[in-house]
């Protein structure tokens, strides 16, 4: 899944050749989840139809300050707009568009948008060699940049005139490119290394048997996203479940059973810079697991059982400079309980989900959580979406590594 999931990207278009690749792009960013607006300059429709990019957007595209069909006047809101971009995009951007940029015109929608807009601004020119050479787009690069905003610079190719030279509009996949890359680079966990346990463990009985819990996985999974979302690389270690990490920075490692876990979470551990271990790892298994499935014969039957490797324990006694967390679900003397194993598991925090809170624990989409720090402060959160609880989570930690 691309970093542009769910953002709302607003694509600007002025009036230059390469207008027509602009349905591409818009193609592109729908792809990658993002939702997508239009905004035209009025010149630029001569280039590509408002037709055919209303279409590929989903949205309807503006042109113009007023829309004054069947004398109904609707005035196009272009504070609005900018107010819901995430990002504004304007390519391709001419010579005329960027020296107006560049200097606070704001005679049509699309300049009066960017004039708006709050958003990051990228701008991707397009024109001929020697309009691009030219000292006053040379000026307008310049002063579009050290307004903040951000240039992705035309290639080097056969233009449209015929010439040969600089002033091609990057291609729209390497328009993608650039703005993921440069959203990434500005994540806080860039480069850092996160390990997550998620979901249940099965214990095999017999072939067709097991011991396991009503973990859903949901919680690990959104902790798993929380993190890919702020651009951390990674490692989800999951028992089984029905949950689904599509997003390139989630590596998900299927396990079944809590030896596996445990195995599968030492090969990472160590290369990681923050474990989260979320899972509902059975604390037992079967001692002896059968070969063949087991008949039933007497009225009663006993499984002796074992107990298994605690995984966040181990962790624990071996961690170098990981940020450590664990997760308690208590029913009774919460806080005292959850405290214990912070300290006796050597964590950095602890998450603690209480029983006796409505909508708290396992199988919903909501929890309730508490942190507590190595240093014993007690943060109390609201009831929240699984989500929310994963991104308070995060934001948490991040503060944390950057303290
Ligand atoms: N955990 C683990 N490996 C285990 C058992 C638990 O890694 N074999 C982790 C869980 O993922 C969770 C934390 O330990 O982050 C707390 O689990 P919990 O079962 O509540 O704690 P226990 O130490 O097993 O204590 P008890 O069952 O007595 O409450």
């Amino acid at each position: 899944m691309s970093i542009l999931k769910d953002k709302n990207i607003l694509l600007g278009i002025t009036a230059g050749i390469a207008a027509y690749k602009s349905a591409n792009l818009v193609r592109l960013f729908i792809k990658a989840g993002a939702n997508v607006k239009v905004v035209m300059t009025p010149a630029s429709k001569d280039f590509i139809t408002p037709l055919t990019l209303s279409t590929l957007s989903k949205n309807p595209v503006f042109s113009s300050f007023v829309d004054d069909e069947d004398d109904n006047a609707i005035w196009n809101n272009h504070v609005d707009l900018g107010l819901w971009a995430d990002l504004f995009i304007i390519a391709p951007a001419t010579a005329n568009t960027m020296a107006k940029m560049a200097n606070g015109v704001g005679d049509n929608i699309l300049l009066a948008t960017y004039l708006s807009a709050k958003c990051a601004v990228y701008f991707a020119p397009a024109m001929d060699l020697d309009m691009y050479r030219h000292e006053s787009t040379k000026k307008s690069f310049e002063k579009l940049i050290a307004f903040g905003n951000k240039m992705i610079p035309a290639g080097t190719g056969e233009l449209a005139s015929g010439l040969i030279g600089e002033g091609r509009m990057a291609e729209p996949e390497d328009i993608v490119s650039f703005i993921e890359n440069d959203i990434l680079d500005q994540l806080p966990l860039k480069g850092k290394k996160v390990l997550i346990t998620a979901g249940p463990t099965y214990e095999a009985l017999d072939p067709v048997r097991f011991i396991g819990n009503h973990s859903s996985g949901k919680m690990g999974f959104e902790i798993a996203k929380a993190a890919a979302n702020l651009g951390a690389e990674v490692t989800l270690v999951t028992g089984p479940t029905h949950q689904s990490a599509n997003h390139s920075l989630i590596d998900v490692k299927p396990v079944v059973s809590a030896e596996e876990m445990y195995n599968e979470v030492h090969k990472h551990f160590k290369n990681s810079d923050i474990g989260i271990l979320s899972a509902a790892v059975a604390d037992y298994r079967p001692k002896k697991v059968a070969d063949q499935k087991i008949k039933k014969k007497d009225i009663t039957f006993t499984i002796e059982l074992e107990k298994t490797k605690d995984i966040l324990k181990s962790l624990g006694e071996t961690k170098t400079n990981q940020f450590l967390v664990g997760f308690a679900l208590e029913t009774n003397d919460e806080l005292e309980n959850a405290k214990g194993k912070l300290k006796s598991k050597n964590l950095d925090l602890i998450v603690l989900n209480s029983l006796q809170d409505k909508g708290a624990g396992f199988g919903g989409s909501t929890n309730k959580v508490t942190f507590i720090t190595a240093s014993n402060d007690v943060i109390e959160h609201q009831l929240k979406s699984k989500a929310e609880v994963a991104k308070d989570l995060m934001q948490h930690i991040t503060k944390q590594l950057h303290a």
